[in-house]
C-alpha cells in the first residue's frame, strides 16, 4: 500500500492506494485519512479484501485508540464492505454515513461503531482541531451521496467523482489532463444518473475554494486540472441523457 501525504499543515491527510497485492478483477481505490494530534478520520476506508493492508498501514500515522472517526461516501463495496472488520477493530468509533443508507451499509456489520446517520443536507465532522464539511453530493453516483470539504486545507474528497480506472502503479496525480480526459468519460457517462445533479453539484462546487480535488479512484487533481475537471463535467452529457 502506498502512502502520500496531501497535506501538511497543524493536521495532515494522507492517500492510501496503489495496494500491489490487490486482487485481481477489484477496481482500484484510493482511500484517505486525516490526522489531528490525537484523532483521526478514515475517509471511504475500503473494501473487505483491504482491510487488513489498510489497517497496518493507518497504523503507522495513529495508534488504534486514536482512530476515532470513519466517512464513507455512498454505499457501494469498494466504499465501506470492510465495515465489520473496522466494528471489530475500533469498537468505539463512528461512522458518518447517509442516513438514507444506513439501513443497507448496516449490512456490511455495525454493532459497536456509533452510526451517526448524515441528513440530506450534509453536516459537518468535528475532530477537535479541525471542523470538516459534508457536501450532498446526491445522485453523484448514489442516489444520497455526500464528500467531504475541507475549507482550510482546501481539499475537496470527491468519491466516484473524478473518478479513473487505470492500470496499475498509474502516479497519484493527473500531469496531463488533455490525455485523462479518456479515462474518465465512460465511467462518468455510466454512472451519473442525472444531468440535472451534475448542473446542482457543480454549482455547488464551484463555491469552494478547492487546490486538490481528491477522487475515490485513480488520480488525484490539483491547481488548475480542478478547475479544467469541474468544466470538462460540466460539457459532458451524462446518464439517460445518452
Ligand atoms: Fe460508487
Ligand atoms: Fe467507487
Amino acid at each position: 500500500m502506498k502512502m502520500t501525504n496531501i497535506y501538511d499543515g497543524p493536521y495532515q491527510w494522507i492517500m492510501f492506494g496503489r495496494d500491489e497485492n490487490k486482487p485481481e478483477k477489484i477496481v482500484d481505490t484510493n482511500q484517505y485519512m486525516v490526522r489531528t494530534n490525537s484523532r483521526s478520520l478514515l475517509i471511504d476506508p475500503g473494501g473487505v479484501e483491504l482491510f487488513a493492508p489498510m489497517l497496518a498501514a493507518v497504523l503507522h500515522y495513529a495508534p488504534v485508540d486514536q482512530i476515532t472517526d470513519l466517512f464513507a461516501s455512498h454505499q457501494d463495496p469498494d466504499i465501506i464492505s470492510s465495515l465489520g472488520l473496522w466494528d471489530q477493530a475500533l469498537p468505539n468509533a463512528r461512522l458518518h454515513a447517509s442516513a438514507l443508507w444506513e439501513g443497507f451499509i448496516r449490512h456490511f456489520g455495525c454493532e459497536s461503531i456509533e452510526y451517526v446517520p448524515v441528513q440530506d443536507n450534509g453536516g459537518v465532522i468535528n475532530l477537535g482541531d479541525v471542523e470538516l464539511q459534508i457536501i450532498p453530493a446526491h445522485y453523484m453516483h448514489a442516489s444520497a451521496n455526500f464528500h467531504i470539504y475541507d475549507p482550510q486545507a482546501k481539499i475537496l474528497m470527491s468519491g466516484d467523482i473524478g473518478a479513473a480506472l487505470e492500470p496499475e502503479g498509474t502516479p497519484m496525480f493527473v500531469d496531463n489532463f488533455d490525455m485523462h480526459v479518456e479515462k474518465m468519460r465512460f465511467f462518468h457517462q455510466r454512472w451519473l444518473p442525472s444531468n440535472q445533479a451534475k448542473r446542482d453539484w457543480i454549482d455547488r462546487v464551484r463555491d469552494l475554494e478547492i487546490d486538490i480535488l481528491a477522487p475515490q479512484h485513480g488520480r488525484i487533481f490539483k491547481g488548475d486540472d480542478v478547475k479544467r475537471f469541474l468544466d470538462w463535467l460540466d460539457g459532458l452529457q451524462v446518464g439517460s441523457a445518452i
